[in-house]
Order: C-alpha cells, then structure tokens, then sequence
C-alpha cells in the first residue's frame, strides 16, 4: 500500500506473567472501567480480545487487549511468526515478586523485540513491595525509569481498581515513543485468528484480529485450513458489526471448518477462490504429516 493510504492503528497488548499474579482480572478491571461502548455493557464477553478506549492529553485513545492465559499461548503465537502484540503487559504480583513465569513471560517479550509496560498488581495487600518488584526486574533488563531506565512500570490493584488510567497511558506513551502504529484501512483484510472453536448453534466461530484493511461481512475469507464466507460479525460485546478496521478483534461466523489458533487469514476474491486456496493449503498441510510420519 502507498504511505499515503496508511492510518494510524491502535496498539495490540497481550497481558503476560506468572500464574495467579492478576492477568485476568485486570484485563476485566480494565474492560469495566473503560468500555468502549458502554451502551451494550454487562453483556458477557463472547471473545478473548476486545478494545478499551482512554483519554491521553484530550485525546480518545484505543488500546486493543488480548488475554492470554499463562505464557505457552505467546510461545505458540511467537513460533508461528505471527506478530500479534505490539506491547506486552507484564503482571507482577507486588507481595509475590518475580516469579519464574515472570522471567519467561519477559524473555518471550524480549525476543520478539516487543516492548514491555510493567504492572506492579496487588499493590491492595498488606505484604505488597512494589519497591522489591522493580529491583528484582531491574536485574533482568527492565530497568524502570524513574531509576533513570526506559521501562514504564506503574502500581496497580485490580481488585481495587486503582491505577488502571496510569497504565493505559503508559501503554500508550509506550507506542508513541517507540512504535509507528499505521496500517492500510482500504486493502482487503489480512490478520490472525486468536481463538477458534465450534459451537453448537452457530457452528464454527473464529476470533480474528485485523492487522491489515477492513473486513466485512460478505467478505469470502480463508483462513488456515478453512474457508467461508463471513457470514456476521459480534464485537466483544456481542454486538453486530458491519466491518472491522485495523487493530480491531472480531468473532466472525460463516467458516465451513475450525481454524487454529496462530492461523494467518485473508479475504479473497471470491468464494470458488477462498475454497481453492484452503483446499491446497489442506493439502498442503496432509502431505507434510505423511512425511513426517513416513520419513
Ligand atoms: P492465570 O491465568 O491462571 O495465569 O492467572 P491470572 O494471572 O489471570 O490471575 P487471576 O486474574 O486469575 O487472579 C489470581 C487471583 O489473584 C484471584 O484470586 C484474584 O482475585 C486475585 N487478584 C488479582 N488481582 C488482585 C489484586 O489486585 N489484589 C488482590 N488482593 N487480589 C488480586
Ligand atoms: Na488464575
Ligand atoms: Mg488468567
């Protein structure tokens, strides 16, 4: 696409750390308190990702949210090459310390040159260091920067709600300082399938986030082995939506087959077309096992 013809995106986060340190609930203290469209609230989450919005300088700002549950699923999504996350959220528990699925969490972050904003969680209980927290990560790279580092860290309860505006600015401040956030809104839409299974009334369902162009309903897509035509779309709320920008996760309906999660997708042209391609790629994938098991 010509420089022209790009927009600017919301940042994708995922929310890493050690087990039991908050990553759920402060993705759901994060969701309540900043809902993008609060009109359909209280409805309950039918996707893994979903987007929040929060004012940085008079400015509404979106940030786009992925749970991931513990860190194999980063592995995973990182082994596939798939650049998912533009920033990792990295979840301490303030009485807990540095676990080691923090130090994981962060190498994974590390290695796929992802940037981190570290929330010091728990910060509520009464055995909480977030003191001890920063030097013990300060030991591993993350040198915070009010002790002259460049890593943002900000305290945090997510059981009592505080700090959740201070660290979406981070997030933010974050991107602008070291990522350029821009995408081609116009082009046919290519992105990722996070989750994918297949449900009884509605048969399979695939959340999508878009890196790339706009999706619509309509739209003949392939995504891994599977293909169909989208059929609707729900936001996280369970609203319908009409198209998906970029940076924008959505669960989409209409796929003939379940999709893996990591599996790339794009719109093509038509349907005899996106039938075509997961054929092959199906074939593709059949041979490759054969192989491996023969070889
Ligand atoms: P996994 O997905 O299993 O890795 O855990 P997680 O990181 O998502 O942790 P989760 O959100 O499930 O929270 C674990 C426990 O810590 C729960 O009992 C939460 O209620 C509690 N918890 C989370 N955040 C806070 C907090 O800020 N303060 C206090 N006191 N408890 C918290
Ligand atoms: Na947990
Ligand atoms: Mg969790």
């Amino acid at each position: 696409g010509a420089e022209e013809d790009l927009a600017p995106r919301p940042p994708v986060v995922t929310v890493m750390g050690h087990v039991d340190h908050g990553k759920t609930k402060l993705l759901d203290a994060l969701r309540s308190s900043n809902v993008v469209d609060k009109e359909a609230g209280g409805i309950t989450q039918t996707i893994g990702a979903y987007q929040v919005a929060t004012d940085v300088d008079g400015t509404e700002r979106r940030i786009t949210l992925i749970d991931t549950p513990g860190h194999e699923a980063f592995t995973a999504m990182r082994a596939r090459g798939a650049q998912a996350t533009d920033i990792a959220i990295l979840v301490v528990a303030a009485d807990d310390g540095v676990m080691p699925q923090t130090v994981e969490a962060l190498n994974h972050a590390k290695a796929a040159g992802v940037p981190i904003v570290v929330a010091v969680n728990k910060i509520d209980k009464p055995d909480a260091d977030p003191t001890k927290a920063r030097g013990q990560l300060t030991e591993y790279g993350l040198v915070p920067e009010e002790y002259g580092g460049d890593t943002m860290f900000v305290d945090v309860s997510a059981k009592a709600g505080t700090g959740l505006d201070a660290l979406l600015e981070a997030v933010i401040l974050t991107a602008d300082a070291s990522l350029d956030l821009r995408a081609n809104p116009k082009q046919n839409a290519e992105g990722l399938v996070i989750e994918a299974h297949l449900d009884r009334g509605r048969g399979p369902v695939a959340t999508v986030l878009v890196h790339r162009g706009t999706l619509k309903v309509g739209d003949s897509i392939v995504a891994g082995p599977a293909f169909g035509r989208v059929r609707a779309m729900l936001d996280e709320y369970g609203n319908n939506i009409e198209e998906a920008t970029p940076s924008r996760p959505a669960l989409v309906l209409g796929l003939t087959a379940v999709p893996g999660a990591g599996d790339n997708f794009m719109v093509v042209g038509d349907d005899r077309l996106a039938r075509q391609i997961a054929e092959k790629r199906e074939a593709r994938e059949r041979n490759a096992l054969l192989a491996q098991r023969t070889g």
